[in-house]
């Protein structure tokens, strides 16, 4: 068989960082271990039921099984722009300021080739989600990493940008409530980013995957509150997390007319919009009753709270996080994060992502999804408790 070579562009893809230790994982459940997984992000709670219902009956109208219009329905856009109202008190016009995206990392990964040409600078929070490193070999960007540090709520501080990178930069990508560090963003960070992207014509975008999931009572904010917001960026909104609809790959941008312009040109390009009853069913679930939005965030919330209690009984002391479903944890003193992943995998049979394949930044961390029951996080709490490492 003829072996054709890929192109560069293909070759200067990233390499996917957790793909070794998901196959150690899998190494582990077949000898019949009973690996308690907390390494991945993928909900594991059903959609509710109303959703499903909604896309069952709209599957079986034949208007659905043609071509959906190239820019998706217009009433999923109203339903976007009216979430957004009720959500946020955010005006949206639906025809100029809503995409439609096939889930938000299909915007994400577009939106570099939508507005950069080669050798344009983009700035990337470091930890952060993988995804815009494929957006950014893409669009064969350069990326300048904005560190997130503790002792600065893990915010970038722009006072390390240099005037010469403020110059050069064209798109700034920012996440909160924070994958993977769980923490969230306040006005005056937004005030700030608003500020710096104006001046500095950079292109702001708000991943807001996990704008459903605040804890303590928090609701997260979008980037769009913020006075000023639409002018110089946009936001990514999915319905993966909120709706536990992962699998159904479906989520908008919202904001900036120009930048909607472009997404949509591109996707123009790529495809024709998605199948007519998953349309009807996000629809559904965003303008629908939203209680179960309210139980999934308490459902998060309790699962924090027996994680965190837990580990901090055993002298562990770890942070809360604020949103999302993710805990970032201090590994203990003298290990590397993928040394104490690997402890934890070996000694324990529990998995989590080791804080550096989210960046250089993540180094001496761990990522903890809150993805699996209050039981088995109190089983993980235990094994734990059993490990050397911490009987010191
Ligand atoms: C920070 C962040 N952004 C975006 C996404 C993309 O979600 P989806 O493509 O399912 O909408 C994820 C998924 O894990 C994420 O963690």
């Amino acid at each position: 068989m003829k072996q054709f070579p890929s192109s560069e562009l293909l070759n200067s893809l990233p390499k996917q960082f957790f793909a070794g230790l998901v196959k150690k994982v899998g190494e582990y459940i077949a000898e019949g271990h009973d690996v308690i997984n907390l390494g991945q992000g993928n909900p594991d709670q059903p959609t509710p039921s109303h959703i499903v219902a909604k896309l069952q009956e709209a599957a079986a109208n034949p208007l659905n099984h043609k071509y959906s219009p190239f820019q998706g329905h217009r009433y999923l856009k109203q339903a976007a722009a009216d979430f957004y109202f009720k959500e946020y008190g955010v005006t949206i016009d639906p025809d100029k300021e809503v995409a439609i995206l096939f889930g938000g990392k299909a915007g994400l990964v577009e939106i570099p080739q939508c507005l950069l040409n080669p050798g344009d600078t983009i700035l990337v929070p470091d930890p952060g989600y993988p995804d815009y490193l494929s957006g950014v070999a893409l669009a064969n960007a350069e990326m300048v990493t904005m560190p997130l540090r503790e002792q600065n709520h893990f915010l970038p501080d722009f006072n390390e940008l240099s005037a010469d990178i403020l110059s050069k930069a064209k798109l700034m990508f920012l996440n909160y409530p924070n994958n993977p560090t769980g923490a969230t963003a306040t006005s005056e960070f937004f005030a700030e980013t608003i500020k710096l992207a104006s001046v500095n014509n950079i292109c702001v975008v708000h991943d807001f995957a996990y704008g459903a999931i605040g804890f303590d009572g928090e609701k997260p904010l979008s980037f769009l509150q913020v006075e000023g917001a639409k002018e110089v960026g946009i936001e990514i909104y999915t319905l993966s997390k909120t709706y536990n609809m992962a699998g159904w790959r479906v989520g908008f941008a919202v904001g900036n007319e120009s930048v909607i312009t472009a997404i949509e040109l591109l996707q123009d390009h790529l495809y024709v919009s998605l199948f007519g009853a998953v349309q009807e069913a996000a629809a559904e679930a965003l303008t629908g009753p939203q209680d179960c939005v309210k139980e999934l965030n308490q459902l998060y919330e309790r699962r924090r709270n027996v994680l965190i209690d837990g580990l901090r009984s055993l002298g562990w002391n770890v942070t809360a996080p604020k949103g999302s479903f993710f805990a970032w944890l201090k590994v203990p003193d003298g290990i590397t994060s993928e040394e104490f992943a690997n402890i934890l995998l070996d000694q324990a049979h529990i998995m989590v992502a080791p804080g550096n394949g989210f960046g250089e930044f993540g180094e001496g961390y761990v990522r903890v999804g809150l993805l699996s029951s209050e039981e088995r996080l109190t089983e993980a709490v235990r094994r734990i408790s059993c490990l050397e490492i911490f009987k010191k």
